[in-house]
């Protein structure tokens, strides 16, 4: 061949590997609303710069007629390209191609694209549309699983990695997924389960919908699985980028600062009138949080579930930071089992990731009841406890009206190596609230007064003027100041430039137990 003809024969195998499992299936993906995956794979990096690997490789299957049937890239697009001028690795699995299902070299393709973003340190985004274990190929399949499953836990904590559910990811395959740090779903067009309705009418006899049983909303909010439901593809493409907007590239790397003109001093008088004087009326904390942040610019996480805790990421004079803020406007910002697991995971992702924490309390305590106990509060109100205690990014915390009890420990205190306590005015820093604390030590007194109820109120009030302030805990150094809330977001980000240069470590250990 002259050098006319091998170019040929090359333009003409780089074709057939553009165009997939054909027209008829393209057409089809779009008939439901999807995107193709080089679709979506333009759509998340930034114009012109995704290269991609791999793109001639086929599948080595020669049962149930495979042989005659190999398409270019075998379903899965691979390579590597930059969101916001930073490198990422990507792979998004084409569901025209075999269903987007799993085949040995399919997995080949993804392991190497995620070696070599261990290899640079840089995260990695699976866009996910499948139907799984490729059938044809048995137990090959099955190894590529196993294969991705390993890097998985061999990259967590080492480099971000994101997935997004696009289309159908049952059996087994949803454990990559599972193992990665985000799962974003898209409404309507994706699905998650071990194993689908129809096996589950046949075992169970339980007739389910695809949608109730795995569909966006129920892992956003029931399972938890999932941390963001988006309308549409587009929407969700949009939203990985924003997300990589506050990560860092690995774990050796702090997060990139990002340019504002929001002034790192400035006040803001209405966050005297956010909390509420009294304390049984609820109010929203992403009203205090939205107000301290960069262009009141907060980007919520888990939103769906365990409301009673908010979790998300924002920026505070260009510095990205993690938020952890009770929700007094749910449940009265109680802590539970869901909350808990919420709040330790996004701990530990801050943690591992050096991005710095900054925590708002008002929370009553631990949520009381047989089914929190039944359930395991205790282990799992322990992996919150264990999650801040191990934390050494700079981690500061704001008090905003109630830090009773455990949870006062619990919610970042100086005495589990939170950085910096400030505290509101009227927050209440006590062992619980003044009306449970007089009912259990003057319940004699209160039942042999002329006037029992006025009694009880005087009581009450003592109680509250004693230790239901922030001066006590001042007193004793455990919160480092008392701060008009106006002045909120200029004290945090003095105290996060303060700790810029934080060093803390944990001892060595092969890893600690955290309370599964
Ligand atoms: C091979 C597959 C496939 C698979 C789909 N296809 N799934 N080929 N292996 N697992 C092919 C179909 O034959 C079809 O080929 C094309 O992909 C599109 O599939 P359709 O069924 O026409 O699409 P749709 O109606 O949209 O349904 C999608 C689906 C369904 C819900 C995903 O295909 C399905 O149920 N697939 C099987 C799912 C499954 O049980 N997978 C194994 C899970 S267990 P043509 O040529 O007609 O276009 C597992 C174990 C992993 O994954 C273990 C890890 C530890």
């Amino acid at each position: 061949m002259d050098s006319r003809e091998l170019f040929d024969a090359l333009t003409h195998k780089s074709r057939q590997a553009l165009t997939g499992g054909g027209e008829e299936r393209i057409a089809k993906q779009h008939a439901e609303g999807k995107l193709t995956a080089r679709e979506r794979i333009d759509q998340l990096m930034d114009k012109d710069s995704f290269i991609e690997m791999d793109r001639f490789k086929t599948h080595r299957c020669n049962d149930f007629g495979m042989e005659k049937s190999k398409i270019l890239g075998d379903g899965v697009i691979t390579g590597y390209g930059l969101v916001h001028g930073r490198q990422i690795f990507v792979y998004a699995q084409d569901f025209t191609v075999f269903g987007g299902s799993l085949s040995l070299s399919h997995s080949e393709k993804i392991c190497k694209v995620m070696d070599t973003a261990m290899r640079v340190g840089a995260p990695v985004v699976g866009l996910c549309d499948s139907g799984g274990a490729r059938i044809q190929e048995g137990v090959m399949s099955l190894a590529g699983y196993a294969d991705i499953f390993l890097r998985n836990v061999m990259a967590s904590g080492v480099i971000p990695q994101i997935t997004a559910i696009m289309g159908p990811s049952a059996g087994g395959a949803v454990y990559s997924p599972a193992l990665t740090d985000w799962i974003f779903m898209v409404e309507k067009t994706s699905h998650m389960f071990i194993t689908g309705p129809d096996v589950i009418k046949a075992v169970t006899r339980e007739s389910v919908t695809k949608e109730a049983l795995g569909g966006a909303m129920t892992h956003n909010s029931v399972s938890g699985v999932a941390h963001f439901s988006e309308e549409n593809d587009d929407v969700c493409l949009g939203r990985i980028r924003e997300l990589l907007r506050f990560l860092p590239r690995n774990n050796m790397e702090i997060p990139p600062c990002m340019e504002t003109t929001d002034d790192p001093m400035r006040r803001d008088l209405s966050l005297r009138e956010i909390v509420p004087t009294d304390p049984n009326k609820p109010y929203d904390i992403r009203d205090i949080i939205w107000s301290n942040l960069d262009d009141r610019n907060f980007f919520e996480a888990h939103a769906h579930y365990a409301k009673n805790i908010v979790v998300g990421f924002g920026h505070m004079n260009g510095m990205a930071v993690g938020i952890v803020a009770n929700q007094p406007n749910v449940m009265a910002g109680c802590l539970d089992i869901d909350a808990s697991l919420k709040g330790a995971r996004f701990i530990r992702f801050c943690d591992a990731f050096n991005i710095p924490l900054v925590v708002y309390e008002d929370v009553p305590g631990f949520l009381p009841g047989t089914h929190q106990e039944n359930g395991g509060i205790i282990k799992h109100g322990a992996k919150l406890i264990y999650a801040f205690c191990e934390a050494t990014v700079p981690r500061i915390t704001i008090i905003t009206r109630k830090a009773y009890g455990g949870a006062y420990c619990v919610m970042n205190s100086r005495h589990i190596r939170g950085d910096m306590v400030l505290a509101y005015p009227a927050a209440e820093i006590a062992v619980m609230g003044a009306e449970g604390a007089v009912n259990i030590i003057s319940r004699e007194e209160i039942k042999n007064a002329v006037d029992p109820e006025a009694r009880r109120k005087q009581l009450v009030e003592a109680y509250r003027e004693k230790f239901a302030n922030p001066y006590k805990a001042a007193e004793m150094g455990y919160i480092d100041d008392v701060i008009d809330p106006a002045d909120t977001r200029p004290r945090i980000i003095r105290a996060l430039e303060m700790l810029k240069t934080k060093r803390d470590t944990n001892p060595p250990k092969k890893h600690g137990n955290i309370p599964l």
